[in-house]
């Protein structure tokens, strides 16, 4: 942000109504390449903002905020924040968003949907509690995870680590004796998710973008060497779909609402009987350069929250 605003001779960082928030840790991909050049060509050069420059305070009862070279920064109307998944920490990112909030700032996501995305089983108790199909599920807190292994596990089962993306912490356990064995090798900075196998829809999903209340594109993503994960980053392929799936577009639709989310990315898996259930559901949706219909979508949707003010 710095060097990008103006500034007034009061030292005041003038800052644009709509932000493009870009928080710790996102790469340098596509995507935000993409929505940085469309906030800027819709709100100005000033609307892509870097949580690296801002400092959060409260100075003589009052919420303050200014860049780190202590200029004044003017909350924006309308926030769009993208937040890496594995790292969005309560006591950084949060703070920032609870903070813009507080200074009457409306984020596309609000907090508690970023939240519950970031948790594999937050979300799935959301979807449950809207009455939506998902997978059976089950995690822990402090039990230990051998425990939880020896009751009932289905066979083969699906393991995630509770955060986590593309792909990088699922895998499929074929049976239980596999999981017994390996178990002890997980990671344990966060538990785990013990899922039922969709084996109908293995190597295979379909991802629905959904931008306030609508589709905007949706694909199928194919896994290449016969894994169970279909994700991009796991060598996916993507086969553009949208309309041919209008079920599967209705569920995703209902499953960002069901988690208050403006900007959503919906995975979902394919079921014997032509219908699907919900993989999960992303709030930091990346997407193929043919999908052009997403950022302007974005774009749409600040727009429509500063002329109607919600
Ligand atoms: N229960 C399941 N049954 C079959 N395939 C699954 C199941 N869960 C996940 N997958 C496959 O694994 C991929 C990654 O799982 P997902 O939960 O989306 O984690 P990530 O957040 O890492 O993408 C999915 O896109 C899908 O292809
Ligand atoms: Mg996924």
């Amino acid at each position: 942000m710095a060097g990008r605003e103006q500034r007034t001779s009061e030292g005041v960082a003038v800052s644009a109504r709509v932000w493009l928030l870009l928080g710790p840790g996102l790469e340098q991909d596509r995507t935000k390449g993409e929505l940085s050049e469309a906030f800027c060509s819709a709100f100005g050069s000033a609307s892509v903002v870097y949580s690296r420059d801002l400092v959060l305070g409260v100075e003589g009862g009052a919420l303050t905020l200014a860049t780190v070279d202590g200029r004044r920064v003017v909350p924006p109307a309308v926030v769009y924040a993208r937040l890496s998944t594995p790292r969005l920490s309560t006591d950084r990112e949060v703070t920032l968003l609870r903070h813009l909030e507080a200074m009457g700032s409306a984020l596309l996501n609000p907090i508690e949907s970023v939240l519950s995305c970031v948790n594999k089983f937050w979300h799935l108790q959301h979807l449950v509690l809207a009455g939506l199909p998902v997978p059976d599920t089950r995690t822990y807190v402090d039990a230990p995870l051998a425990a939880v292994i020896a009751e009932r596990l289905p066979e083969p089962c699906v393991v995630k680590a509770v955060r986590g993306n593309r792909g990088e912490r699922v895998f499929l356990a074929a049976t239980a004796e596999v999981l017994r064995d390996v178990h002890g090798s997980l990671r344990d900075d966060v538990p785990v998710v013990l899922q039922e196998y969709v084996s109908f829809s293995h190597g295979r999903d379909l991802r629905v973008v959904v931008v306030d209340g609508s589709v905007v594109a949706a694909l199928v993503r194919t896994s290449s060497d016969g894994n169970m994960k279909s994700n991009v980053h796991q060598g996916g392929s993507c086969t553009p779909c949208l309309g041919r799936y209008p079920g599967g577009e209705e569920l995703a639709v209902r499953a960002a609402q069901a988690l208050g989310l403006v900007v959503a990315g919906v995975d979902l898996l394919f079921t014997e009987d032509e219908s699907f259930t919900i993989c999960e559901v992303n709030a930091n949706v990346s997407w193929r350069e043919e999908m052009s219909t997403v950022a302007p979508a974005i774009v749409g949707a600040c727009q429509a929250r500063l002329t109607t003010g919600h």
